[in-house]
């Protein structure tokens, strides 16, 4: 094994392996040239070029997924170290060695650190995560938003669909039905758009079900994992407020009034 010019470190890893999806798992140990300023990724991709275990053994390459690189897309969520984080953003000098690679154990896992994040766009597709605007027709211009309800939403927009809440959180598991904290915000963000808004009822009452808010068990794990700082128990809280009220008007009627 070949050393970082100069410095002669390597970087200790271990990374839990697993072929197919439903797989057998195994842990592999790696060793690779450590270079100033490394993240997780540029480790993988060492290991990529050289797939050899620690002890000399040819193995397969690791499997894993990225896109950005800059922590916007939220695709190379994994467990690093006992906690969900991104690894593109995930610095080796701030890590303990050996850094233990994971994949999230909330998604199925596709092979090696790549899981399938599916349930977190379904459940998106399940709130309408959108502004319904259809038509081929020009619409005009959307209606203003006061600026700092335009920064307050910018900040709920920032979710990259990671998963890392959805990891964190002790209710939401590939056996339990809770939709999760991502997709509640999302429910907040876009019923609180102005068009957005014209389908409000539709999203709290797809969230009143099982599997919606009432699982949440507040456990405050989510919004504390949350690389984006995103409040999600505020979220959450708001929409149970905002689900009471729904839950009234569906039992009395409504004059459908968007407010
Ligand atoms: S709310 Fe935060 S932790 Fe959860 S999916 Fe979005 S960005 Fe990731
Ligand atoms: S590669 Fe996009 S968030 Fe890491």
């Amino acid at each position: 094994m070949t050393t970082a010019v100069g410095t002669g470190k390597t970087v200790k890893m271990e990374i839990l392996r697993q072929d197919t999806e439903g797989g057998q798992t195994r842990w592999e140990k790696f060793e690779v040239p450590y270079r100033p300023g490394m993240n997780v990724i540029s480790a993988l991709m060492a290991i990529q070029q050289n797939p050899v275990t620690a002890d000399g053994q040819k193995t397969t390459p690791v499997t894993w997924d990225m896109n950005c690189l800059e922590e916007v897309c939220g695709a190379c969520s994994m467990v690093i170290n006992g906690r969900p984080r991104q690894s593109c953003s995930t610095l080796i000098d701030q890590l303990e060695q050996p850094v233990r690679l994971e994949p999230m154990k909330t998604f199925p896992v596709v092979r090696d650190l790549q899981v399938d994040r599916s349930r977190m766009f379904n459940a998106l597709k399940k709130v309408k995560a959108w502004v319904p605007i259809d038509g081929s027709y020009d619409l005009g211009e959307g209606p203003r938003m006061p600026e700092r309800k335009r920064q307050w939403a910018y900040e709920l927009s920032k979710c990259m669909t990671c998963g890392v809440c959805m990891e964190a959180c002790p209710n939401v598991s590939e056996k339990a039905s809770f939709i999760g904290p991502a997709p509640l915000s999302q429910v907040r963000l876009f019923n609180t758009h102005p068009t957005g808004a014209m389908i409000k009822d539709e999203r709290l009452n797809a969230i009143m079900g099982d599997g919606g808010l009432a699982n949440c068990g507040n456990s405050q794990n989510c919004v504390a994992a949350c690389p984006k700082g995103i409040p999600l128990t505020t979220s959450i809280a708001a929409l149970n407020r905002a689900t009471t009220v729904q839950m009234f008007r569906n039992f009395f009627g409504s004059d459908h009034m968007v407010d």
